[in-house]
């Protein structure tokens, strides 16, 4: 007897393990919801780091923004190398210092104020992150540095009308393990990948098919399409794409190339987001520029801003200058 309980009470441990945190942020009085998302961006201000920082702050500001995505890709060259790493405050709290950038939420599950810009990232680690150690950036130390900062590998944002699903897509990535030239990469937890991959796309599946959101968000570092530089990434193409397609995913957004870029699927509704430009942009790097569904590229640095209602989304990509490069509107008739 003892021992069947003990069994029970083993398997619901791991259940209760394998779901992705979840994080809960009530929408504006008006039911809406706006936040930013950035990505590739740490290099202590510089190439246009700094810039694109001013002039998030200020849409930031236009939009009452509830929070910042970062599409992951934090720290260059080789993410941070501990929790005490001057890197964090050179290349990002020193740099997002705008008002907009600094205010908080509440989290319906944490004991505790969070602060925006959260850099929501984890957020997506990115495979540069992943050179450095890794855990420093999940590690609850930089909080105390700098409140804002919430970056965990995978988890969930439950927004009341939107949900946005955080998927670490660098191991994915098979080339990082086969051939992972001169780079050192921090696995630590994540092999076997195999399993660790298995085993996310289980919970990001559940997760997408209870979802009761209206607007239903994928952020992963990699693109699942991208006519950049890195293009496509075949191992998401293969086992994520089916799951978000399947689940009536609205958006996939993520970095990684370093560019600005929106393709509409071609057989399904999901728009494909590309905010990966933070700071170094990849000028002129890009190819296939007669791809089907592609709306808008743009190979200089950036950002992107979402703003959500129950029926209608709006996506604005901009420019150092703040200068509104491409706009997307999409309603959404809801039963
Ligand atoms: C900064 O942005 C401007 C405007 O897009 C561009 O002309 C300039 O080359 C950029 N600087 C760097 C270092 O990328
Ligand atoms: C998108 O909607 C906003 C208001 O909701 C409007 O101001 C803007 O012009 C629209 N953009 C396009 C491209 O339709
Ligand atoms: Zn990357």
């Amino acid at each position: 007897m003892a021992d069947h309980w003990f069994i029970i009470l083993i398997s619901m441990l791991c259940v209760a393990a394998a779901e992705l945190e979840r994080f809960e942020l009530p929408a504006k009085g008006d039911g809406s919801l706006s936040f930013l998302v950035i990505g590739d961006w740490g290099r202590r201000g510089a190439f246009n780091q700094s810039q694109v920082a001013f002039q998030m702050g200020k849409i930031g500001e236009k939009l009452d923004i509830d929070f910042v995505v970062s599409t992951g890709d934090n720290f260059y060259d080789n993410g941070l190398s501990g929790p005490q790493d001057p890197v964090f405050e050179q290349s990002f709290t020193n740099i997002y210092t705008a008002n907009s950038l600094q205010k908080r939420w509440f989290s319906g599950k944490l004991p505790f104020l969070l602060h925006i810009l959260n850099w929501l990232t984890g957020h997506l680690l990115g495979n540069h992150d992943y050179r450095g150690d890794a855990e420093a950036q999940l590690s609850h130390l930089l909080r105390k540095i700098d409140s804002r900062w919430l970056c965990l590998r995978s988890f969930i944002v439950d927004a009341e009308h939107a949900e946005i699903i955080f998927v670490d897509t660098t191991p994915f990535v098979k080339s990082y393990f086969l051939d992972p030239e001169d780079h050192t990469y921090d696995w630590r937890g994540i092999h076997p990948s195999k399993h660790y991959v298995t085993n996310l796309l289980k919970d990001v599946e559940r997760a997408l098919r209870e979802s009761r959101a209206k607007w239903k968000i994928v952020v992963g570092h990699h693109a699942i399409r991208s006519i950049g530089h890195h293009g496509d990434t075949p191992e998401l193409a293969t086992h994520l794409f089916p799951i978000l397609k399947a689940n009536g995913v609205d958006f996939y957004m993520n970095g990684h190339d370093h560019c600005l870029e929106h393709i509409s699927d071609t057989e399904s509704p999901i728009q494909f987001l590309t905010s990966g430009a933070g700071s170094k942009a990849w000028r002129g790097d890009v190819k296939r520029v007669n791809r089907k569904g592609l709306k808008f590229f743009y190979d200089g640095q950036g950002f992107l801003s979402v703003k959500l209602t129950p029926p209608d989304a709006e996506i604005v990509f901009y420019d150092v200058y703040g200068k509104i490069l491409h706009t997307w509107n999409a309603t959404k008739q809801f039963i």
